[in-house]
């Protein structure tokens, strides 16, 4: 089966957020499972190029977008550690400028960078057409991705070398639809009469491409059993629970993995001490030490709570700032390491002014500080308003971080309350309290909270049982389409 695997980031190449981590892991997992599969990145300015050993693919592709032939030039390198191919698309105008997205915080989806995945996903068909390589299915991810489904179902639908590919779309956040001005149909040479519900979806003149390219898609799939539930509901739906409740039958749930080649204590290198399950004590205290002395913080047994997250709504930090007070007054350290909504931001430094000695608020992207923050917490707090996966909860319990989460989407298919961690329901500050206390009275009881930690680092959520279900959701797809092939042909 030959996979085209399309991602705006890819871990390490480039990652912002958990999209990265996903699409840097489970290609190689599928590879594992023998499964033929290529990642299709942009090439950003932000790649360097001298760290991937570079093969020219094709030195000029001309890409037909916005009226124009604009050159794209097609680049082979390798995911670092494994088999998996990567291809890179170059382009000036399109995709090379800017971070990966164009705002500070991720998913600004301002038209350009709609026009940047728009062009991206056009690309790589023309790539594929132009080379005459058949594919047999297209993984996409997140709206970034949606214009392939979009366009297979109309610019290539008679393409004999593309009209056979199924089209798995993957939802690992409703948060961000690509919201576009419809003008993006025509700068794809869409003609619009050819797309289904666009009356609907297009009444204020613009287009969802995220809808679309579910609609299009033979399956779609959440990145957990749980979201992939509450996104059928108006509260977690996100204006899309119509849509999807449509897609019955052809909506799954596969929860993220993560790949312990990377988060493992006792081979990151980021760490000043590693360790394992039998020396997580003494390895978590000396990481502790070395980091608040860098982190100015004062030097005691307080228990520590982390956080490594994007700073929005989603992420429950406004539940954190409520409860702050009474979170260092119950004896609580508190370091926090992200970037997001200038705002919270503020807020959030505004609070370190306050308690310098017990906080250390980090407003940047670093994956070494990331890790050092999952080493040296007690607890990793994750009160989130929704969280499709979330990946953190999972890297922190290998790291002996007991989390602390909002029982929502991943979050509650990962973490078992008192036994791996501590669950709360209700998104409100006094819930997020209430669990505080709990923790805090479970940290005083060393043995138990030993059991705990030690629960939590035994658990496994490697990426090989997802990937066999990806395989097996594959193979659904492609039933699918070949379903409605021949019913078309039937008809
Ligand atoms: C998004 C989601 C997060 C998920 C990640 C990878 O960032 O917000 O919950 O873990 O995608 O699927």
């Amino acid at each position: 089966m030959k996979v085209f695997f399309i991602a705006s980031e890819c871990a390490p190449i480039v990652k912002v957020g958990g999209l990265g981590d996903v699409a840097g892991a489970l290609p190689k997992a599928l590879k594992k499972n023998k499964v033929d599969v290529t990642v299709c990145l942009p090439f950003y300015k932000t790649i360097d190029p001298e760290k991937y050993a570079l093969e020219l693919v094709l030195k000029e592709l001309k890409v037909f977008y916005e009226e124009d032939y604009n050159k794209v030039t097609v680049w082979r390198t390798m995911l670092p550690g494994s088999e998996v191919p990567v291809l890179l698309f170059e382009n000036v105008k399109y995709l090379s400028g800017g971070g990966v997205y164009f705002a500070r915080s991720a998913f600004c989806e301002s038209h350009r960078e709609v026009e940047r995945f728009s062009f991206f996903s056009k690309s790589i068909l023309e790539y594929l057409k132009n080379q005459k390589i058949k594919a047999d299915l297209f993984h996409c991810n997140d709206w970034h991705t949606a214009s392939v489904p979009i366009l297979l179902a109309t610019l290539y639908k008679k393409e004999r070398i593309l009209r056979h590919a199924a089209c798995v779309f993957t939802i690992h956040n409703l948060g961000n639809q690509g919201i576009a001005d419809l003008v993006v149909l025509d700068e794809l040479g869409i003609n619009k009469n050819s797309l289904k519900f666009l009356d609907w979806d297009a009444q204020n003149r613009d287009i969802d491409l995220m809808m679309q390219g579910i609609v299009q898609s033979d399956a779609v799939n959440a990145v957990s059993e749980t979201y992939a539930h509450e996104i059928l509901t108006k509260q977690y739906g996100a204006g899309l629970e119509e849509v999807l409740r449509g897609k019955s039958g052809r909506l799954f749930g596969i929860l993220n993995g993560i790949d312990y080649d990377v988060f493992d204590p006792q081979k990151d290198q980021s760490l000043f001490f590693r360790y394992n399950l039998k020396n997580w004590r003494e390895g978590k205290k000396k990481n502790r030490e070395e980091l608040k002395k860098r982190l100015n913080l004062s030097q005691n047994d307080k228990p520590l709570v982390g956080m490594v997250t994007r700073l929005t709504e989603q992420k429950g930090l406004n539940l954190v700032e409520k409860v702050f007070d009474k979170m260092i007054q119950l004896g609580f350290q508190f370091v926090l390491l992200g970037l997001g909504d200038e705002e919270i931001e503020e807020a959030f430094k505004e609070l370190e002014r306050k308690y310098p000695q017990d906080v250390s608020i980090n407003l940047k992207f670093s994956t070494a500080l990331a890790n050092q923050i999952y080493a040296v917490s007690d607890v990793f707090l994750m009160p989130s308003k929704f969280e499709p996966c979330g990946l953190g909860q999972m890297i922190a319990l290998k790291y002996g971080a007991i989390p602390i989460v909002r029982a929502t989407g991943g979050l509650k298919d990962t973490i078992q309350d008192r036994k791996t961690g501590f669950v709360f329901k209700s998104f409100t500050g006094e819930a997020l309290l209430k669990v505080l206390i709990r923790a805090r009275d479970a940290f005083s009881q060393k043995e138990a909270w030993k059991k705990i930690v030690e629960e939590g680092m035994k658990e496994d959520f490697s990426w090989d049982r997802s990937a066999k279900e990806y395989l097996n959701l594959y193979q659904k797809a492609l039933q699918f389409k070949h379903e409605s092939i021949s019913a078309k042909s039937d008809y």
